[in-house]
């Protein structure tokens, strides 16, 4: 991976230059609700959406990573959160299964676009899962969030598809439905977390793999700043998670904020936007 830069003030911390696939938000409204955020009764201005979103690909472009698209399907409002579509290690891809069929044409409309991305291998699940919206990638291990989209077989379907340790992880509170709602990498051996999110069990693996985790407070995931995405160094996350964007900074990082209340409102923010493409 390429260095892009360190501060003083940073030190020990590094971003590497990232590859992004991403959805644009044209057909983007909540007219369902699978999820606790969704009110199918509150307007939604998808111009604004649409605005939040470019600002975030500026932002990534800005920071030096590279943004590929995947074309949104007319009928498919959530389609723009693109880290559902698939998780992708070391040139290898193990694709989504939605859990709801409101959202189960994208699972093929992401294979088709990762079998053109340059990848060595595509493998197509037959579990369900909803690939990083429950997949965080942390340096070499993978955490794996289970309890309302991604089941416990894809955990192992997935670590046996991209040859990886999985660990999974039970949520237990369905505002965070998924693990990147509560759980975000921070490196290649840090992540960020809301512990009331995870089952007692859950939250005892993850103090002893994480014992210098940074700790989110019930405010900053009601924000969805949990949501955010990290190249090492530079954290982009919702401006609305104030006390989170002070606490990363403290541990070092450097929060990029932004804007994405419009997406809030079917339940994603930075992260569900993000799908990494890694080599
Ligand atoms: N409305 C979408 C759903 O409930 C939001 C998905 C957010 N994506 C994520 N990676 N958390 O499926």
């Amino acid at each position: 991976m390429t260095v892009l830069e360190t501060r003083p003030a940073q030190v020990g911390r590094t971003a590497t230059r990232r590859r992004y696939l991403m959805c644009r938000p044209d057909h983007f409204e909540v007219r369902y609700a699978i999820n606790p955020w969704m009110d199918p009764t509150a307007p939604v201005d998808r111009e604004r959406a649409l605005a939040q979103w470019q600002r975030l690909v500026h932002v990534y472009v800005g920071l030096g990573h590279t943004v590929e698209l995947v074309d949104p399907l007319p009928g498919q409002p959530d389609m723009v959160f693109a880290a559902n579509g698939g998780l992708v290690i070391g040139g290898r891809a193990y694709s989504a299964r939605f859990t709801f069929p409101e959202r189960s044409a994208e699972g093929p409309a992401y294979l088709d676009r990762l079998r053109t991305a340059g990848l060595e291998q595509v493998v197509e699940a037959t579990c369900t899962n909803e690939g990083e919206g429950d997949f965080t990638v942390v340096g070499r291990r993978v955490l794996a969030g289970t309890g309302f989209r991604t089941s416990r077989a894809a955990h192992a379907e997935a670590a046996t598809a991209l040859d990886v340790e999985v660990v999974s992880l039970e949520l237990v509170d369905p505002r965070y439905y998924h693990l990147d709602t509560c759980l975000a990498a921070l490196d290649e051996d840090n992540v960020v977390y809301y512990p009331g999110a995870f089952r007692a069990d859950s939250l005892e693996v993850l103090e002893q793999l994480y014992p210098h985790a940074v700790l989110a407070s019930r405010e900053d995931a009601e924000a969805f700043g949990l949501n955010c995405v990290s190249d090492g160094l530079h954290v982009v996350i919702d401006q609305a998670a104030g006390g989170l964007v002070r606490r990363l900074a403290d541990a070092g990082y450097l929060p990029v904020p932004v804007d994405l209340s419009e997406l809030v409102k079917a339940g994603g923010n930075v992260k569900c936007c993000t799908l990494e493409l890694r080599s």
